[in-house]
């Protein structure tokens, strides 16, 4: 998704923006570009390939100043072209923006009438124009210009701007879309994500809905959309740079699957030592939030939505909740029954994206208003949305591909399961502490199961070459399938599907040849015998099937069927190992067909538009 970087520093703040940049090419993007002020004059440079490409140009060029904006473009209208990228100038303004203009039309026309000439196909350029008109037709200043502009703009947007007539500034606004500023020794920066910061300032001022800001070398002023100055509080952030760095490690993908030991165990430190489960792990008004609980809704996307996949078994089995768990984006339009009694869990790693929030808004509005956020980032919207909130430990995740944000939200989920099973007389001390001591374990566990990777990577050549691919799982590891089969698609561009594995005979048996790899999550629980028949069939009709089965599943190997042993079956919490061998394969996959595993094509780390 787009990202900004603005600065106005007493350095030259060139090699400052393309760092920021490079931070957020996590986002996934398509294009690149920056502006800045020099010597009074507006300099621009744009790119339709990556940041480095950007950076040679500028250093090419011996581009240096004090004040500038930059910013990564992920197409949404126009192509993704030179021409569309960003910055978009009108007169000696230039614009960056990360969002969609809704009534970008209805503008366009407006403005071409009043003479403005539109060069790019976005929607963006009419902020560029809005703002010039602005500013020509009598606004006192850029801050009052983008303000007067920003009146009339109707969808989501964070952007920053900046002017020849004000060489010494950079006015950022957000609606929708998160902006931070950033108060560094020598100058005021802003930024769509903290890590692009990290490198001149860890003080960060998180700018709230409708907020804009004037930004100069030493000094800000934030002011809501009437114009009335408002205060923002400085957070110290106790993120860092370090822990984006890549390491030992080809891609962030595969380190993020290594960090997922660490990762769990931070998750789960509140139940560190003798600390047992409860609410309070939810925030101070959990146990007043969740008695009374009648059953639960789970609103996410993508990876976060198979984990709410997951839980619902948990819930369900051990808390004795009803669960529905719902893909938030067809959820925040459907017209559902509504229960004041349920709680309503918004799990995001991001907690940024748009579809999540506003099915969380929605379901507040209903009349729902138990909430919890299951997030990894702490100040993000869809938590400060959320009345409880649990904070995943995962650290950043900066491939797109998610992998230990989803095993951490699993994490939350299962103390989830636990508190709410114990508020309701549903767990007795033994199964509590049987449960702790599964949870405790849990970090070496994944250890051993990644200790697979060697394995997995011979795996890995045979599916290279193969453009299908079959997930088959059962009960609780059937959201596992389908995660394997998203991680498979998303990153190595073979098309795979995941399915129930009782299923299969009901249609997707038909595809099933000696071309089509079937890959089963197998784990030795209550359902492998029933899971041992539908392979059977798989293997009668000539599917090539790789097994990911506990020790003890007594599958044999043979012509056609390969089979890759994991530690014992862990029971409840199963689900978490099980999937950690499902993102290696990805990855070496991926590895061996030389895709861009980190930023795969036409995805985005952060979904901020519908
Ligand atoms: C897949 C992936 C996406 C995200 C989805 C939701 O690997 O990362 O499917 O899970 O876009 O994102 P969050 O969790 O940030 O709300």
């Amino acid at each position: 998704m787009c990202g900004i970087v603005t600065a106005v520093a007493t350095r030259n703040v060139v090699p400052v923006l393309l760092e920021g940049l490079r931070k957020l090419e996590y986002r996934g993007y398509d294009s690149v570009g920056l502006a800045v002020l020099a010597g009074g004059e507006l300099v621009r440079q744009r790119s339709c390939g990556r940041v480095a490409e950007l950076a040679a140009r500028t250093e090419a060029q011996g581009l240096a100043a004090p004040t500038g904006i930059a910013h990564t473009r992920w197409a949404t209208h126009g192509v993704p072209s030179e021409r569309n990228a960003h910055p978009h100038i009108s007169g000696g303004l230039a614009v960056v923006h990360n969002g969609i203009i809704e009534n970008f039309e209805t503008l366009k026309v407006a403005l071409q009438a009043r003479g403005y000439t539109f060069v790019s196909d976005t929607d963006s350029e009419v902020i560029a124009h809005l703002i010039h008109d602005k500013l020509g037709g009598g606004a006192a200043g850029l801050l009052e210009a983008v303000r007067l502009a920003t009146l009339e703009l109707v969808g989501a947007f964070a952007i920053g701007v900046i002017a020849v007539s004000e060489p010494d500034c950079v006015v950022v606004a957000r609606r929708g879309v998160p902006l931070l500023l950033g108060l560094g020794e020598d100058g005021v920066y802003a930024a769509s994500a903290a890590s692009a910061l990290f490198q001149v300032t860890d003080k960060l001022v998180f700018l709230e809905e409708d907020d804009l800001a004037e930004l100069r070398r030493d000094a800000y002023r934030v002011v809501r959309p009437d114009g009335a100055a408002v205060e923002r509080p400085v957070q110290i952030s106790s993120l860092t740079a370090d822990a984006v760095e890549l390491g030992r490690f080809r891609h962030y993908m595969q380190k993020e699957i290594f960090e997922q030991p660490q990762a769990l165990a931070d998750t789960l430190g509140v139940v560190a030592g003798g600390v047992g489960i409860s609410p309070r792990h939810f925030g101070a008004q959990a146990e007043e939030v969740f008695s009374g609980v009648r059953s639960v809704l789970i609103l996410a996307c993508g990876t976060s939505y198979h984990a709410g996949l997951v839980a619902r078994y948990w819930l369900e089995a051990v808390a004795k909740l009803p669960c529905t768990v719902e893909i938030a984006s067809e959820y925040r339009y459907r017209k559902s029954v509504a229960d004041p009694d349920t709680l309503v869990v918004a799990v995001s790693q991001s907690g940024e994206t748009a579809d999540t929030l506003a099915a969380l808004k929605y379901a507040q509005t209903l009349g729902m208003t138990r909430t919890l956020a299951i997030c990894n980032v702490a100040e993000s919207a869809v938590v400060r949305e959320a009345k409880l909130r649990f904070i995943t430990r995962a650290g950043p995740e900066i491939g797109v591909a998610s992998t230990k944000a989803f095993t951490t939200q699993l994490a939350a989920f299962a103390l989830l399961t636990l508190a709410l099973a114990r508020l309701r007389g549903a767990l007795d001390a033994e199964a509590e502490a049987r449960h702790l001591a599964a949870l405790r374990h849990l970090p070496i566990a994944v250890q051993k199961v990644l200790d697979l990777e060697p394995q997995i990577e011979r795996w890995a050549e045979h599916f290279a070459t193969r453009e299908h691919a079959l997930f088959l799982g059962r009960g609780q590891h059937w959201p596992i399938a389908m995660e394997g089969a998203l991680k498979l698609k998303e990153i190595s561009y073979i098309h795979a599907e995941a399915y129930a594995a009782g299923e299969l005979k009901h249609g997707p048996l038909a595809l099933v040849d000696r071309k089509m790899p079937v890959i089963a999550v197998s784990p030795n629980d209550e359902l492998l015998e029933k899971l041992k028949s539908n392979l059977q069939v798989v293997h009668a009709r000539g599917g090539e099937l790789y097994v990911f089965a506990d020790a003890g599943s007594e599958i044999p190997e043979g012509d056609g069927v390969h089979i890759m042993q994991l530690p014992e079956n862990y029971g409840l919490l199963s689900p978490i190992l099980h999937v950690v061998p499902l993102q290696l394969l990805s990855y070496h996959v991926a590895l061996v067909r030389g895709t861009d595993v980190d930023k795969p094509r036409n995805l985005a780390k952060s979904v901020t538009v519908e």
